[in-house]
């Protein structure tokens, strides 16, 4: 096959080899830009999935008015689905390869693509996670081969990680990099390293969350809502695992603690069960959540919520900052009385929550600690309404977390409820990622701009982690860790030396 349209990139024709959830997306995506696609598939079931998958996106595309009947008609004509691979690459200036994450099965490919491609064709691969360099090293003309990850959903994500080996020439890099912004993606340019910036900073924050879930911190529900309201992220981690895939993600955590080692990358069982028993998210219809029908889960927790009494007294400690004064009036409002004291007649007693230390010091002190909760404002400096954490030391009574929650929904606080442990839930899951973002920058990896830009464009994120870090004040943050790595005596949450440097100086990551 030939165009005679030439692109930008001098690259017209490219075969994607590989027609799962990221292969029928770029697919998707190149002949959108007007170029001729081979979409190839060996197997037949995931060729008809595939092109199924890519005929849906389009479908969708010009329901919601933005393609034409006439422009997908044209889109599709430039497709052509085959399970030759040597027919398929035969022509093609490039080839993408985003086949299933096994070494074995790439090495075949890439000796099968050495006889079959063009000497000039450029084989761009987009694993996850697996050594580019090894995959080019067994190929004949590895200057040639490169990495060109996308992100889930491809069509919609505008980040491609463009990935150059030692062995990479230049011209290839920047071949890739001039079709992915023709593909209208923004191209972050980094060299080959596990998990390069997104998936070695994105991965080990989506295993914190598992953690959570599996030590009961929380519920699924309210950990993806901790990020979602008080961190401002599009997805929860829980459901944005699902939507990656839990085997995908598996495969590269093991692949980031291959190379660096430590409790940060351990694969949390949950995640290892879930996948033992093929619950692989959305993909198989279940993973962290259930696809197949409505949630039973949610109808349970409104009841509950509606049949939870509303305590007719509470009492407010207040502090030195003001942090409640807001709450009281609030209170106030809904026609509750607010006392500066427990009494026995008190149903619930409030403390300000600070994620640095317990609530059961503050508890212990207030008397009546079964009755007391934490609570901390979060707010993710989007204008939209923050979110409430509402912190339970183990300690409190069975019921004060219904009346904590009764109380939240009668006020039209957006909360959560979370066991008090450093960091609850919103600060535990940010500032141990922002901790490996500087870690990632304190190694020379990548700079604060690449890194913020590729989460902001790879997942969505309103701003990067470093901006989100200084915003949060650094000092704060590693005070915050402090406390959760000697609550926890975890390595992991250590502040990373360059993060306690800028602490210490008052510098800022971005400014
Ligand atoms: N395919 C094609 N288009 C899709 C889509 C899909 N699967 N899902 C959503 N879209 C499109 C919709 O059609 C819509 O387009 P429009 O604005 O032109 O009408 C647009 O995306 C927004 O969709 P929705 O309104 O339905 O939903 P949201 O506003 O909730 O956005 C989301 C959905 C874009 C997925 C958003 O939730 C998000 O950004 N989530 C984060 C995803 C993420 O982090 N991805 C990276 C994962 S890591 C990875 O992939 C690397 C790998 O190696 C592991």
């Amino acid at each position: 096959m030939t165009s005679s349209v030439i692109q930008p990139s001098g690259i017209r024709e490219v075969a994607v080899i590989g027609l799962g959830l990221m292969g029928s997306g770029i697919a998707e995506l190149v002949a959108r830009s007007g170029r001729r696609v081979v979409a190839i598939e060996i197997d037949h079931g995931f060729l008809d999935q595939g092109m199924a998958r890519l005929h849906v996106s389009l479908d969708r595309a010009v329901s919601r008015g933005k393609l034409t009947g006439t422009a997908r008609e044209e889109i599709l004509a430039r497709i052509w689905p085959t399970d030759n691979i040597a027919a398929g690459v035969a022509d093609a200036d490039l080839v993408i390869e985003a086949i299933p994450e096994r070494m074995d099965l790439k090495r075949t490919l890439y000796a099968q693509l050495d006889e079959a491609c063009r000497a000039d064709a450029i084989l761009a691969t987009n694993t996850s996670s697996l050594s580019i360099t090894e995959i080019a090293g067994g190929t004949k003309y590895p200057a040639r081969v490169a990495g060109l990850h996308f992100f889930n959903p491809a069509p919609v994500m505008k980040l491609v990680e463009v990935i150059s080996t030692v062995l990479t020439s230049p011209d290839t890099s920047e071949k890739l990099a001039l079709l992915a912004r023709d593909l209208g993606k923004t191209p972050v340019q980094v060299s080959d390293r596990a998990g390069f910036i997104v998936n070695a900073l994105l991965l080990p924050y989506l295993n914190h969350a598992v953690r959570l879930a599996e030590t009961a911190q929380a519920t699924r529900e309210d950990i993806d809502k901790a990020a979602t309201t008080g961190l401002g992220l599009p997805m929860g981690p829980l459901t944005l695992l699902d939507l990656i895939g839990l085997d995908t993600s598996l495969a590269v955590l093991e692949v980031l603690q291959a190379e660096f080692g430590g409790t940060r990358y351990t694969p949390a069982p949950l995640l290892r069960k879930l996948c033992d028993a093929r619950l692989f998210g959305r993909k198989s219809g279940r993973g962290f959540y259930d696809y197949r029908h409505s949630t039973p889960a949610a109808a349970a927790e409104d009841h509950d919520l509606a049949s939870a009494p509303v305590p007719a007294e509470v009492a407010l400690i207040r502090d030195s900052d003001g942090l409640l004064d807001e709450l009281a009036s609030q209170i106030t409002a809904a026609g509750i009385s607010v006392v500066p004291r427990p009494s026995r007649e008190t149903g619930l007693v409030i403390v300000a929550a600070d994620p640095k230390h317990r609530v059961l010091d503050a508890a212990l002190a207030a008397g009546h600690p079964a009755d007391v909760v934490g609570i901390r404002f979060t707010d993710a400096g989007d204008g939209k309404p923050g979110l409430a954490e509402l912190v339970l030391p183990d300690v409190t009574a069975a019921g004060t977390a219904a009346k904590a929650r009764a109380l939240a929904a009668k006020l039209g606080l957006n909360a959560v409820t979370s066991r008090d442990r450093p960091g609850f839930l919103t600060a535990t899951l940010a500032y141990a990622h922002f901790n490996d973002a500087v870690r990632m920058f304190q190694d020379g990896f990548a700079s604060p701009a690449d890194i913020d830009t590729a989460m902001m464009l790879g997942c969505g994120y309103p701003r990067g982690p470093l901006q989100m870090l200084d915003d949060a004040g650094p000092a704060h943050v590693v005070t915050v860790l402090d406390a959760m790595h000697t609550a926890t005596g975890d390595p992991a949450f250590t502040p990373v030396p360059l993060l306690a440097e800028y602490a210490t100086a008052g510098t800022r990551f971005r400014s």
